[in-house]
């Protein structure tokens, strides 16, 4: 019968508000690129509703998939954005679909040169290029600190990363901002935060809560942060195993990295920042020892991580020539007259022993088995062996 069928009419879905803050893609003027990733571009821009520098992620993809995901990033990043080591952000758009975040940025012009980098891995880089590291050396356990406050922060709200990397933290000074021009201001600023990091792309972060295995979600990020500090204290590798890369015979690097990887075999230090190393980035080179492990279960987690570095950092004093290194890899080390002295092996034990500090950096630290060589007996004075024994417990016949 004519006219008896009807199209369906198509009912609209009802659309759950996304409850998150707003943005309006019209206000942004974009001024320059910063960032271009797999999934999204990143700009610098002007925000005309409150005239402020802002960061604008943009997705480049228009797959359902991709808009969910980046949605998911959204959230993730709005419902954690009160905390200081976390990207600030501060807005969503959906035509087309993008984050708005707060610009942050690390200003070289308070060093009197005209140069500002975001994210760690770009700072790493262009101090290793261009000045020498250890002006600014004591800034990196400044940024693990934050680094792990941001990560305890996840994952204490049941969020993993999952994609730790020093492109992904970012690096900011804009805080001196407020006391430019005042000598005195600026200095006492600096002093009490010279560097603040930010964690930031949540683009593969989930919440723990909706995966099977949680706890290994974390433990991943363990990982990665392990592999962070081998690039802090390598800043002139650029990335963990690139030398044992260079030397591979293998057909092509994935195969070669799959096998290193197989093999349990962690990644080198460089040769080039070995006394701030063993100096200044001591508890970086610890941090990696504990988290780079092969065995997941063995990994500490951030609040261990933290314990450790809040209260090396309380404990922290620039050393004095006099300090000595005992390490457990193939010599130990010592600084006399300026210059490391470097002696073969001798020990299965890690020690660092300064006049502020003693530790062992080996889980099976057996006081025991520790023997002092008469030939750095000389370089310890008695507030040495006072710290070796009150921290490590260890006694030897010089202190009896
Ligand atoms: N809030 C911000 N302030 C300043 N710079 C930023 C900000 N957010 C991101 N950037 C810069 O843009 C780069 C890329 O950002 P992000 O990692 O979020 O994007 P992505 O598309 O996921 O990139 P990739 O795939 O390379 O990880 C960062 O390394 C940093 O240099
Ligand atoms: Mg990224």
């Amino acid at each position: 019968m004519e006219g008896s069928f009807k199209l369906p009419k198509l009912v609209p879905k009802q659309k759950k508000d996304l409850e998150l803050p707003r943005f309006d893609w019209a206000s942004i003027a974009k001024q320059k690129k910063l960032g271009s990733g797999s999934f999204g571009s990143v700009y610098l821009a002007k925000h005309a509703g409150t005239a402020q520098n802002v960061v604008v992620k943009k997705l480049k993809s228009v797959s359902i998939d991709s808009q969910t995901r980046f949605v998911e990033e959204a959230k993730i990043l709005n419902s954690v954005k009160g905390h200081r080591n976390i990207s600030k952000f501060l807005g969503f758009c959906s035509e087309p679909h993008s984050i708005m975040m707060q610009y942050s940025r690390f200003d070289f012009g308070f060093f009197g040169v005209e140069k500002s980098v975001s994210s760690l891995a770009d700072f790493l880089q262009f101090v290793d290029t261009e000045f020498e590291f250890s002006s600014v050396a004591n800034l990196l356990p400044v940024c693990v600190k934050d680094i792990l406050a941001g990560l305890d922060y996840l994952h204490n709200h049941n969020i993993a990363h999952r994609d730790l990397k020093p492109g992904n933290i970012l690096v900011c000074n804009q805080h001196l901002d407020d006391v430019a021009g005042d000598d005195k201001a600026m200095a006492k600023a600096y002093e009490e935060c010279p560097i603040v990091c930010q964690l930031t792309d949540f683009g593969l972060s989930r919440s723990v809560d909706i995966q099977t295995n949680h706890e290994d979600l974390k433990r991943a990020d363990m990982w990665s942060l392990g592999l962070v500090m081998h690039i802090m204290i390598n800043p002139d590798l650029g990335s963990p195993y690139r030398a044992e890369l260079e030397q591979s015979s293998a057909p092509d690097i994935h195969m070669a990295l799959k096998d290193l990887l197989t093999k349990h075999r962690l990644p080198q230090h460089g040769a080039k920042y070995e006394q701030l190393r063993i100096t200044s980035w001591w508890q970086l080179e610890d941090i990696f020892n504990r988290c780079a492990n092969f065995d997941a279960m063995a990994r500490p987690s951030t609040a261990e991580m933290l314990c450790l570095i809040n209260k090396s950092l309380v404990n922290y004093l620039t050393p004095p020539p006099n300090d000595l290194v005992l390490t457990t890899r193939l010599h130990r080390k010592y600084p006399k007259d300026g210059q490391l002295q470097i002696s073969p092996t001798i020990s299965s034990v890690y020690l660092h022993v300064s006049s502020y500090c003693a530790r062992a950096a080996l889980p099976d630290f057996t006081p025991a088995l520790c023997y002092l060589p008469n030939d750095l007996a000389p370089f310890l004075h008695k507030e040495h062996y006072d710290l070796m024994y009150a921290k490590l417990g260890l006694r030897f016949a010089q202190n009896l």
